[in-house]
């Protein structure tokens, strides 16, 4: 059996996944993962929109709007190719949420706290995917930012905000990235 820690060091963003589909209950372990994350006076201030194919496809115009505008900006020659790639990117994922953290204009330390507390329940559902051999990909691009986004998907932007994208399914392969040691991340305080 996997040690916690081999699942931990060993995880990596995948970029790519094979066309495989995720068992609902390896969703459903991650969602529960998420559920237990820890958070500070129980406010639970996380929730993962589930984006089924309508809602793919609803995102569609949006992905390319903003994916048009970004290969304008760099002078992309092949504007077509990069605009098929960055829907394919997204609506190709097996698996993809968008996870949002409830906001509290009124409280900064709350929303900074409750911000903490969903990137660790997005971090429990990305861990627990990788103890079943499931990748994943956070991603926070232009489209997990755009309103038409919190509009398509029925979100408040008043009441919560998009802190990423996690795009979830079996990797094609899995990449190498070097990482600080321990002693590099250490300060050892006498
Ligand atoms: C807050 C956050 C946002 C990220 N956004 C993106 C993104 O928009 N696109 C992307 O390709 N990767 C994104 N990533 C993945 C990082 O690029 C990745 O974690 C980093 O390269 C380290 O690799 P590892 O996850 O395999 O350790 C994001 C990661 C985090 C934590």
């Amino acid at each position: 059996m996997t040690s916690m820690n081999e699942i931990i060091t060993s995880r990596r963003t995948i970029y790519k996944f094979t066309e495989k589909s995720v068992p609902k209950d390896v969703v459903n372990q991650a969602l529960e993962a998420a559920s237990n994350a820890p958070c500070h006076k129980h406010t639970h201030p996380w929730k993962f929109y589930s984006i089924g194919e309508k809602s793919k496809n609803m995102l569609i115009p949006e992905i390319t709007r903003l994916a048009k505008i970004k290969a304008e900006k760099r002078g992309t020659e092949d504007v077509q190719k990069a605009l098929d790639r960055a829907v394919k990117k997204i609506i190709s994922a097996p698996v993809l949420f968008a996870v949002t953290s409830k906001l509290s204009p009124n409280d900064p330390f709350r929303e900074k706290e409750d911000y903490a507390a969903t990137v660790c329940a997005l971090h429990n559902m990305v861990l627990s995917f990788w103890s079943n051999g499931v990748g994943s990909l956070w991603s926070t691009g232009a489209i997990t930012r755009g309103e038409e986004t919190y509009h398509i998907l029925g979100i408040d932007t008043k009441k919560e905000e998009i802190i990423g994208f996690v795009r979830a399914g079996y990797p094609e392969s899995t990449p190498t990235v070097r990482k600080p040691s321990y002693q590099e991340i250490l300060i050892d305080l006498e």
